[in-house]
């Protein structure tokens, strides 16, 4: 069986680290310590409601920059620091990713950490970005001979060395937008991170990523699908569509306010109607406060086939994007829920229904001191960018291997100027 690279391995030093989930509802920042041993502990945490995006991409540089500024604030008083640069998320931008593969010659020779050099700038020659940016691109499988399986090919003999490589892509112009708005706010870009990939280093436990496991991130405007296998990340995509879809059309269905509507979706909302539903009245105040509109009454079963009306478009582009993925087959029955979108009441059976899979909503872990308002599945994607923050990720794109070569700039110092000549 194919050997896997881990996620992400710990470096040495402790520093602070500091990240922003710049998402369709709201903003979280984070600030924590990464040490030499164990997990990074959190010391701050923020956030404001944002209405400065739609789907994930800023539409509002005003709204985003004051609710970026606000939550970091929160998080730099209570951590008694004060933050310059910063790791954040993105889930927009047409996210996709694919898989580039390469291979060298050894001539039946010892491999050495130069031909690991040689063959990871062959790789990264490969990478097209299509006019895009890259944002990961993440050594997948090494390959002797044409046999994939080594987590570490050094000092195996071979005539043939190959290796693929998980680039995940995003277009360039959202992304300038979402550094004007970080910029704007006086924070600097260190690192940018698929939302997908945060959300897994998250949750996703390390024997579900062996067996083949996809994640499924349900936030407010964008739904995003990661799927591991053999231990590895080997696709990510992204839908425009979450629960604020949902949301929006409980307010459309009985027109009420869609502050209204959200309580409704969250307090009487179901992905599955149960006998009850169809008895129980739910009272839907009017759109207008005048005192002449009689408030509504509706069985909330009628409020729950809105509700899945909205999660059968959803899961029809999940299934779409889990078999364009290659998510199929007996290695690949699990998924995760995670988002704020998971919370939704019985939404785990409706997608083990749906979708045939056996399924978990997924919670962020493996930080030490996350508060309990920040531990719900809307917090995976802030969580998983502390995780990536905290930890040394390969990526053959921004840790160029030339690094030994390059006079004093260090593996972040080519990330930061590699994000820079792409923005
Ligand atoms: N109990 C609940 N039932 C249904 N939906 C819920 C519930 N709680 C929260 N949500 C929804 O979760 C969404 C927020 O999720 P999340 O914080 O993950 O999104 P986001 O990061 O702001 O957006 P995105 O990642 O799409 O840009 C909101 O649309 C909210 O209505
Ligand atoms: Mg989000």
């Amino acid at each position: 069986m194919a050997r896997k690279l881990p996620l992400v391995a710990k470096p040495a030093a402790e520093r602070t680290i500091a990240v922003l989930d710049i998402g369709t509802s709201k903003v979280a920042a984070l600030i924590a310590i990464a040490g030499a041993d164990g997990e990074p502990r959190v010391i701050g945490v923020g956030q404001k409601p944002c209405a400065g995006l739609k789907r994930g991409l800023v539409t509002d540089f005003e709204k985003t920059e004051a609710a970026i500024r606000g939550a970091m604030d929160q998080a730099e008083r209570a951590a008694g620091v004060q933050i310059e640069f910063v790791h954040a998320s993105i889930s927009a931008g047409n996210l996709r990713s694919s898989v580039v593969s390469s291979e060298i010659d050894i001539a039946g020779a010892g491999i050495t950490a130069a031909d690991m050099d040689s063959l990871r700038a062959a790789g990264r020659a490969r990478i097209d970005p299509g006019g895009g940016t890259v944002v990961h691109a993440q050594p997948a499988l090494y390959a002797l001979d044409g046999q994939a399986g080594v987590e570490d090919p050094v000092g195996f003999h071979a005539d043939r060395l190959g290796m693929d490589i998980h680039v995940v892509t995003v277009d360039t112009p959202p992304l300038k937008n979402l550094d004007r708005a970080i910029k704007t706010a006086h924070l600097g870009l260190k690192g940018l991170v698929a939302s997908p990939l945060a959300a897994s280093l998250a949750v996703l436990e390390r024997e579900e990523r062996e067996l083949g496991v996809a994640l499924i991130e349900i936030g407010a405007g964008v739904t995003t699908i990661a799927v591991h296998s053999m231990g590895v990340l080997v696709g990510v995509a992204a839908i425009p569509m979450g629960a604020q879809d949902i949301t929006n059309d409980i307010a459309a269905a009985f027109a009420c306010r869609r502050a209204v509507a959200e309580r409704l979706k969250a307090l009487e909302g179901a992905a599955i109607a149960v006998n009850k539903d169809n008895h129980e009245a739910v009272e839907i105040p009017p759109m207008t406060d005048d005192g002449l509109a009689e408030p509504m009454r509706v069985p909330r079963a009628q409020i729950i086939g809105v509700i899945r009306h909205r999660l059968d478009l959803i899961f029809h582009h999940v299934a779409i994007g889990l078999d364009t993925l290659g998510f199929t087959g007996p290695q690949a029955r699990q998924l995760v829920l995670t988002g704020g979108g998971a919370e939704l009441r019985s939404l785990p059976d409706f997608v083990a229904g749906a979708l045939g899979r056996n399924v978990r909503i997924g919670r962020p872990r493996g930080l030490t001191g996350l508060p309990p308002a920040q531990g719900g599945p809307a917090f995976a994607t802030l969580a998983g960018l502390a995780l990536y923050a905290a930890a040394d990720v390969p990526d053959i794109w921004y840790h160029a291997p030339v690094a030994k070569a390059a006079p004093g700039g260090g593996r972040l110092a080519q990330m930061i100027e590699k994000l820079k000549g792409s923005l």
